[in-house]
């Protein structure tokens, strides 16, 4: 499994956007869908929200599309306060699709995916479009538009609503949520969950358990 070089990093990535543990962090989550999904040969899995900067937050460079920026040997630098899931989940054995609404995103994915030797299928979309018009099933659904604000929310209940009425997931198939025990201003007056805050109750009354509690939710059909 590809991950124990990125542990700090995605450890340190998240620090700061909410007030989760060590043992919280995405590094956890991580590695608990990628345990379960090496037990299935040639899993699926989709990406909703692209890794889209060259380097994290506050470096130069930052949500810049400009390859100079783009460092394939140095870890350090990449967007961990993101997640950086494609670069990570897309070194390992299975069979990834990443979509974005936005096409500079996908570009500066494709830079990176395709000078890390990562064969990832990107898609240029609205999620909620894709969700509603595709024809297969995934393993593992990361759910990961938008920010933490209010159409943010309403959109991530509304993929979760089509993930359940279309069945897009296989038996035991997951669902990751990122950003969930964080904190924005831009979030409403009230928020407990992140972009979560309606798709979680949904998702726990329509046949999912959780199986993962931290900065990261992830469910799995019960
Ligand atoms: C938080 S970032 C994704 C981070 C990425 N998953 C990672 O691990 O680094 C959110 C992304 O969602 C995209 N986005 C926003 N609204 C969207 C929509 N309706 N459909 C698809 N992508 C959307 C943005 O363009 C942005 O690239």
């Amino acid at each position: 499994m590809v991950l124990e070089e990125y542990k700090d990093f995605l450890i340190a990535g998240a620090r700061g956007y909410g007030s989760h543990t060590e043992n919280e962090t995405r590094y956890h989550s991580f590695k608990m869908a990628l345990e379960i999904l090496s037990k299935i040969p040639k899993p699926e899995v989709l990406e909703l929200g692209t890794c889209h900067s060259f380097v994290s937050g506050g470096l130069p460079g930052c949500d810049s599309p400009d390859p100079i920026y783009w460092k394939p040997n140095d870890p350090s630098v990449w967007d961990w306060g993101a997640g950086a899931f494609t670069l990570v989940f897309g070194q390992n054995n299975l069979n990834l699709t990443t979509v974005d609404i936005s096409r500079e995103a996908i570009n500066v994915n494709r830079v990176m995916t395709e000078s890390l030797g990562i064969n990832c299928q990107s898609c240029l979309a609205d999620s909620v479009h894709f969700l509603g018009n595709i024809y297969k099933r995934y393993d593992l659904i990361y759910l990961d538009t938008g920010y933490l604000n209010q159409d943010s929310i309403e959109r991530q209940l509304k993929e979760a609503t089509l993930i359940v009425e279309r069945q897009l997931l296989n038996p035991g198939g997951m669902i990751l949520l990122d950003d969930v025990k964080s904190f924005s201003t831009d979030l409403p007056v009230g928020n407990k969950l992140g972009r979560s805050d309606l798709s979680l109750p949904y998702l726990l009354t329509h046949g999912f358990e959780l199986i993962f509690e931290g900065f990261q939710y992830l469910l799995k059909i019960a």
